[in-house]
């Protein structure tokens, strides 16, 4: 039987999410962007360099100064407990025991506390939302700062939350709670009216680079700014003394009509010059799509909803089987492309399909 593909693991979540959960994370499959993310790796063509002792490949690399046995990490991803009752303590698990890294998002059904407490000290990273009062962030801040997070990715390509697009409330099939969010238990629950109202108050919509820099002068923690797409913002970014950069556009979940984030990494990898780190998130289904994305200048990569579907397939040995398919095929490539570490993945790798053209 031909070995099982990350496309195999979403067939799988297909069958085993609810109605409501899968159309939450797929949402919007319809979308160019979501389609162009997947599509767009494959007009890079690999050009591999022969006769190289490839015999041992060493996968690992160090993100913010940590080492990760794989350029694969979990990116942020809300409401876990849709996918498995252990929600982000299964993901951040299999996470684990490939000894690379998950983005706990705000909206996460476990505090950041208890996440924290599943995996060994390491690689922890918060994601934070903006929220207008700024005693409340310093205090989430420190709360993530004494549970030994090691990194704060903010997202700035979110300028509006759903419920102030669309303001219906929402009913979850299952219970959530949002322990990242409030503070106590809230009176309301999740998706209500009142819930939604409460976060149209706290929350800081739209946030802006004066929220960046507050928080860059607030946290010893290395920040990195996820959601990047312009040069221009790269540079500013870079100013504001951000450490790392995520090049994504939320998998095609905010502005529809954007590149695909492969096609822009390259420009915004040359931009920041070695000023801060870069990363890439969308539309990683393959080993190879890590590979091109490393060629083109991505530290590491973040998957998003390939997570999910391991989650759901089969909890954290679901999420780790991800990522052990990824990591394989991902060693396997480098071993066909001539590379025996990352550091020998470079842009003369891979061409664009617009190359035949010249
Ligand atoms: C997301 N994403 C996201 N991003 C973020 O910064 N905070 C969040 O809470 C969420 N929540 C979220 C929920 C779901 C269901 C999805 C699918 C995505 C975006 C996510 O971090 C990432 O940018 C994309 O998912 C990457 O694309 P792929 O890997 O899903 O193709």
């Amino acid at each position: 039987a031909p070995l099982p593909t990350v496309v195999d693991i979403e067939q799988s979540a297909r069958e085993k999410l609810s109605e409501f959960a899968w159309g939450y994370y797929s949402h919007p499959e319809d979308g160019q962007t979501y389609r162009d993310n997947i599509e767009a790796f494959k007009r890079y063509r690999l050009i591999p360099r022969n006769l190289r002792d490839v015999s041992i490949r060493d996968t690992s690399v160090t993100v913010l100064g940590t080492r990760m046995d794989i350029p694969i990490a979990i990116g942020p991803t809300a409401y876990h407990r849709l996918a498995h009752p252990d929600a982000e303590l299964a993901t951040v698990k299999g996470a684990a025991a490939m000894n690379t890294g998950m983005v706990l998002s705000s909206w996460a059904n476990h505090s950041l506390e208890e996440v924290a407490e599943t995996t060994p000290p390491g690689i922890r990273w918060f994601y934070m939302m903006f929220y207008k009062d700024r005693g409340r962030m310093k205090r989430l801040l420190g709360r993530a700062e004494r549970a030994g997070y090691t990194a704060i990715f903010l997202t700035v390509d979110q300028p509006f939350f759903r419920f102030n697009i669309d303001p219906r409330p929402v009913t979850f099939p299952v219970p959530i709670r949002l322990p990242n969010i409030f503070d106590e238990e809230p009176p309301h629950a999740p998706g209500s009216v009142e819930h939604l109202e409460y976060l149209r108050a706290a929350l800081k919509q739209p946030a802006t680079w004066d929220d960046v820099q507050w928080i860059r002068d607030n946290t010893r923690l290395p920040v990195v700014l996820k959601g990047i797409l312009s040069v221009e913002d790269a540079k500013m970014a870079v100013a504001c003394g951000v450490n790392g950069i995520c090049v994504s556009n939320h998998g095609g979940r905010q502005l529809d009509g954007v590149p695909a984030t492969i096609d822009v990494l390259p420009d915004i990898f040359r931009a920041v010059g070695g000023k801060a780190e870069v990363y890439l998130d969308g539309g990683i289904r393959t080993g190879t799509d890590v590979l091109k994305a490393l060629a083109l200048g991505a530290r590491c990569v973040f998957i998003g909803r390939p997570a999910l579907w391991g989650l759901a397939h089969n909890g954290a040995e679901g999420v780790s089987q991800v990522l052990r398919i990824l990591r394989d095929e991902f060693s396997l490539a480098m071993a066909r492309a001539g590379c025996a570490k990352v550091a020998d993945i470079t842009s003369s790798l891979v061409v664009h399909e617009s190359y035949y053209l010249y």
